[in-house]
């Protein structure tokens, strides 16, 4: 593994052949990420979150690093059925669907042998996996996803997810759940985002991150009691709960002390997107992005790049934008941001080529890939292969 921290030049260098634009993968940064998040994970199975990923190979990698990685965390049926096509088993499908041919095309999975759990918060979810089951003939495995959000006052601290909100909300849905033949309630999921995806050293916050750290630390314990007494009410009423999945990138540390919680959830870690710089209880390294083509020169200090607005989903907001990496002292023009076709940036080091690389970090992790048919794999300074994405296998789920 090469541990020397990437310069302008190496990149320049070892990307040299590649035609602009281009995704890249660094690959000695995506080990030393593996390596550190099965560390933050002090040996609780790791479900690898798909969704912050979206590329097979990337998935495969990290699955044969240790067996502390285990299973995907998918995001839709037909994604599922992907992956299961594709050699990858044990998916935990993370979001609930009513589309009965994806749900029957993931029961097809099923029925030749892999293991696949359907996200349900409501009754209308679980008939369709009961009745896509039925005519397959086989029993599905299904998920209740709890929601993690909290009710400070005057303050609502979280994500909408699920209407499932307490122990009793889950009981009475297991309670219809049990009157379909076809399926078998066996594992909650919890998802935290507001503790796993909220960094609390944001740049310009000052104000907020502190105010944030706290609201973090009281919502833990809510959070810890809620998944608690619902595994545990649950188990209560017959459910036989064999999985309880919980947390995400951010939230590693706090999610794996839970008693009730048999796995964490991990995906933007990998490829470390720059919105993961601003969390004050860990650093993982870039290990993923873009270059662009300087394609212009419209003043001494300004250089502009050939496309580069791949905004993140989201609130929008500066943050948003992907971060121009290399070379550093590189920012964007107020009035422009990252362009459809061309983003124009400010440079205050020393002149730069036209036709030279930028090499920019995307906010999030999988978006990433959404953009791009194939990453450029470099390991100890060069290429060393071409990956599909998702978008090169000619796939795209939502
Ligand atoms: C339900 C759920 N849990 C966990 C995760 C993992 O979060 P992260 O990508 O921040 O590690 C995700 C996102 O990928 C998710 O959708």
């Amino acid at each position: 593994m090469n541990n020397a921290r990437p310069t302008y030049k190496s990149y320049q260098q070892a990307f040299s052949e590649e035609q602009l634009p281009f995704a890249w993968l660094d690959v000695d940064n995506l080990d030393q990420n593996i390596q550190d998040i099965a560390l933050r994970a002090n040996n609780t199975p790791i479900r690898i979150a798909s969704k912050s990923i979206r590329c097979r190979w990337v998935m495969e990698r990290i699955l044969n690093t240790n067996s502390q990685f285990r299973g995907i965390m998918s995001f839709h049926p037909m994604e599922a059925a992907f992956l299961a096509d594709q050699g990858f088993d044990d998916l935990l499908i993370a979001y609930p669907s009513m589309q009965a041919n994806a749900i029957n095309e993931a029961c097809k999975r099923v029925k030749s042998g892999k293991t696949i759990y359907f996200m349900v918060d409501s009754m209308a979810q679980a008939r369709v996996v009961n009745s896509e089951a039925k005519s397959l003939g086989i029993n599905a495995l299904l998920c209740m996803d709890l929601d993690m959000s909290v009710d400070f006052p005057g303050l609502y601290f979280g994500v909408y997810r699920s209407p499932i909100r307490s122990a009793e909300n889950a009981v009475n849905l297991y309670k219809q759940i049990r009157t379909l033949p076809h399926v078998e309630l066996c594992s909650v999921m919890g998802y935290e985002a507001q503790i796993a995806g909220l960094g609390d050293r944001l740049p310009g916050k000052h104000l907020e991150n502190p105010i944030v750290k706290r609201l973090k630390s009281k919502a833990i314990s809510t959070i810890a009691e809620r998944r608690g007494t619902t595994v545990a009410a649950l188990k209560q009423h017959g459910a036989d709960i064999r999985l309880v999945n919980g947390g995400g990138t951010g939230s590693i540390e706090s999610t794996i002390l839970e008693a009730a919680v048999t796995e964490v959830a991990v995906g933007s870690g990998f490829f470390a997107p720059h919105l993961f710089d601003y969390y004050s209880h860990f650093q993982h390294k870039p290990a993923a992005g873009f270059a662009l083509e300087i394609a212009r020169q419209p003043r001494k200090n300004i250089y502009t790049c050939s496309g580069g607005g791949y905004i993140a989903s989201g609130a929008p907001d500066e943050l948003k934008l992907p971060k121009p990496y290399l070379p550093k002292r590189l920012s964007y023009i107020q009035n422009e941001g990252a362009g459809e076709v061309q983003t124009p940036l400010k440079y205050k080091g020393k002149l730069l080529e036209i036709g030279s690389p930028v090499f920019f970090r995307h906010c999030k992790a999988g978006e990433l890939c959404e953009r791009f048919t194939k990453m450029a794999v470099i390991q100890n300074g060069s290429v060393i292969d071409h990956i599909n994405t998702y978008r090169g296998d000619g796939q795209c789920f939502v």
